[in-house]
């Protein structure tokens, strides 16, 4: 026997930003006000303490019903939390119509996202990302996961959510280590995406940035900018299958940075800037690879070294970052597969180089350490 099924995916998430983004959460929570049915608020300790109060103040009398709290930090994404939610969403009687709002960044929206997506089989779910890696990328798109032993995002669904509400506002208790963080996610999407964007962000007015108090308008000009990036390479690629894979640009050698960072007495580093140092590294493979100009790559290499600092890499280190990005990534007759840049605002996926190629990478960033 033969059963033909077609199966269309349905996509019918919306990004919104802070003025239309509340009036349609207000619509959605009256209408499920309405209805009876529940609605579950996942935040951090964090995002509780800062984000909340705002949150209440825009909502008004609404007030979406149960408040569930996780400890804030990449810890915190894991299959034990995401047990913890799913029990705590069964006892409060949560059904197939309930609603999670996630408030929060990369972590409470992935997370959340993960819990939403498989609590009996999936209920609808909405991001407010509060970080500016989360309003620029984590929030949007469709991917939710948690990490399994030590391995990143290992565990997740491919499940949009409902809305995404991006309000800049929520910046403004962000530290500065988290705002760098999320900036190099757009360095990123610009480089790999938008010629225009990368000259803009890297033009003299743009220097503000990393600032604090922030500057509201142009972080709400760069994150309307990459999230907008984000959201036409998701719309042509979902699940994963191609074009969305230029995103990974720096993704391979910054894993291997994080990684390194959390062994013993290592600095810290976060994601972001892992990725920034990533993509130095690939510039030069670019270069050797797909042929970026030499001048691009010195010139990229010298903004993001001035953007996002050095993070200390010995000799000694390069076995060990060999090792994270061989079990990070498919090896391929010996050879690992990159995401390469062909020049700012274009990037090819697919890029293999062998180890004498990523060894010469890894010299390349050593001598970026006198550089400022
Ligand atoms: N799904 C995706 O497509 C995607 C893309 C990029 C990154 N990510 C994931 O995102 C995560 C990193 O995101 P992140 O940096 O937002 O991490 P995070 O959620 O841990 O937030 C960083 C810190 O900021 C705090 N915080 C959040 N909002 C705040 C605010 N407005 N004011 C004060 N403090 C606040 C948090 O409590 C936390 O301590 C990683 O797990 C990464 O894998 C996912």
């Amino acid at each position: 026997m033969q059963i033909p099924l077609s199966i269309t995916e349905t996509r019918t998430g919306s990004v919104l930003s802070a003025k239309p983004g509340w009036e349609e959460l207000k619509r959605i929570l009256q209408d499920y006000d309405g209805r009876s049915r529940k609605c579950f608020l996942l935040v951090d300790e964090n995002t509780e303490r800062d984000c909340l109060p705002l949150f209440h103040s825009l909502l008004g009398e609404i007030n979406p019903a149960e408040l569930l709290k996780i400890a804030p930090g990449e810890q915190a994404k894991s299959i034990d939390s995401a047990k913890h939610l799913w029990e705590q969403l069964s006892s409060f009687g949560a059904s197939r119509d309930s609603l999670l709002i996630n408030l929060g960044g990369g972590v409470v929206c992935d997370l959340g996202g993960f819990v939403a997506s498989t609590f009996m089989r999936g209920i609808p779910f909405i991001n407010i990302p509060t970080t500016s890696i989360a309003m620029a990328d984590a929030a949007i798109g469709g991917k939710t996961a948690v990490n399994l032993q030590a391995v990143k995002n290992r565990m997740g669904t491919f499940s949009l959510p409902r809305l995404t509400l991006i309000d800049t506002r929520f910046l403004r208790t962000l530290g500065l280590a988290d705002l760098h963080s999320g900036l190099a996610e757009i360095y990123k999407t610009a480089l790999v995406a938008d010629l225009s964007f990368w000259n803009r962000l890297t033009s003299p007015e743009l220097t503000g940035l990393i600032s604090v108090p922030i500057q509201e308008i142009l972080w709400e000009e760069v994150i309307e900018r990459s999230a907008g990036l984000k959201w036409n390479i998701v719309e042509d690629d979902f699940r994963d299958q191609g074009r969305r894979a230029i995103l990974n640009f720096g993704h391979t050698f910054g894993h291997a940075f994080e990684s390194l960072s959390m062994l013993g007495n290592r600095l810290p580093v976060s994601h972001g800037v892992a990725v920034a140092m990533g993509m130095i590294c690939e510039c030069y493979l670019s270069v050797n690879t797909v042929g970026l100009a030499k001048e691009e790559m010195a010139r990229i290499s010298v903004i993001l070294r001035s953007v996002f600092g050095y993070y200390p890499l010995s000799g000694n280190d390069i076995p060990a970052m060999l090792s994270f990005m061989t079990k990070d990534k498919k090896v391929n007759e010996g050879n690992l597969c990159f995401t390469l840049l062909r020049k700012p605002g274009e990037a090819l996926t697919g890029q293999c180089c062998n180890e004498k190629l990523i060894i010469e990478a890894f010299e390349y960033y050593r001598r970026m350490e006198v550089r400022k």
